[in-house]
């Protein structure tokens, strides 16, 4: 098991917003979590990424406990083998796309060649851009290019093609599920486009902070195949 989620409970003041929610994530899998707005989605990403610690329940990455890490070694295991791409790309404004990107690389770490892995993002021609020259899917394309140059093992997105036209949202789909066939990086993918769920090897569902329904995706389609109405 790659990542592995134990109940985990979180509380913003009174109100409970995980309830105990169990999960367990399969090396270079996707993965879709679906749920109505303010079901706890982003909350629970946030918890079993190491950004926020949950209140209750236990995350595992393999065989380490990241909730029983030290505060150090959460940010070394964040900084070798997450990735984070969210709705909102945080590219930097007066850095270009090259040194955004490059901003991403994890030191002793086996990481892609800048060139390799802009061509399979298609900016290859932007590097010496700079954000504001961008369009949404080509900034968000920088963002995930500056998340997975370190090959991270498991890369979270929370929203990343909600800004996105469905050309583009597409395109960002087909991309990560690119990445995750050749490479191997397992992508947790947050969204409210349940069309997204058709190239998804898994999806769930989570609901008033529960795990509502979960499905394995036993012919997951090619993104590239993937029908939008
Ligand atoms: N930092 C916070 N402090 C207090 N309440 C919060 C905080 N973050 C989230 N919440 C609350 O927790 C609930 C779940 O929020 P969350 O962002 O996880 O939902 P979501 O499923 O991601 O929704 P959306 O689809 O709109 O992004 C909401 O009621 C929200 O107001
Ligand atoms: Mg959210």
């Amino acid at each position: 098991m790659l990542l592995r989620a134990e109940t985990v409970k979180k509380r913003f003041g009174k109100e409970e917003i995980l309830k105990g929610i169990s999960l367990d994530v399969k090396e270079k899998t996707f993965t879709v979590i679906l749920g109505p707005s303010g079901s706890g989605k982003s909350t629970f990403l946030n918890t079993i990424s190491g950004l926020m610690p949950p209140d209750e329940g236990k995350v595992w990455f393999r065989e380490k406990e990241v909730t029983g890490m030290s505060e150090k070694e959460r940010a070394q295991w964040k900084r070798k083998s997450v990735g984070y791409v969210f709705q909102e790309y945080l590219l930097l404004n007066n850095l270009t796309v090259r040194e955004n990107i490059e901003i991403g690389r994890c030191p002793g770490r086996e990481a892609f060649e800048l060139g390799e892995l802009v061509r399979i993002l298609e900016i290859d021609g932007l590097l010496d851009k700079f954000p504001g020259q961008l369009s949404g899917g080509q900034k968000q394309r920088t963002a995930i290019a500056r998340a997975v140059i370190k090959k991270p093992e498991i890369l979270f997105c929370d929203e990343a093609t909600g800004a996105l036209d469905e050309a583009n949202s597409k395109k960002v789909v087909e991309l990560l599920y690119e990445l995750k066939q050749q490479f191997g990086i397992a992508v947790l993918f947050v969204t409210h486009n349940s069309q997204i769920a058709q190239t998804a090897d898994r999806v769930i569902t989570i609901k008033d902070g529960l795990l509502y329904k979960d499905m394995i995706n036993e012919n997951p389609i090619p993104a590239k195949e993937m029908i939008w109405e």
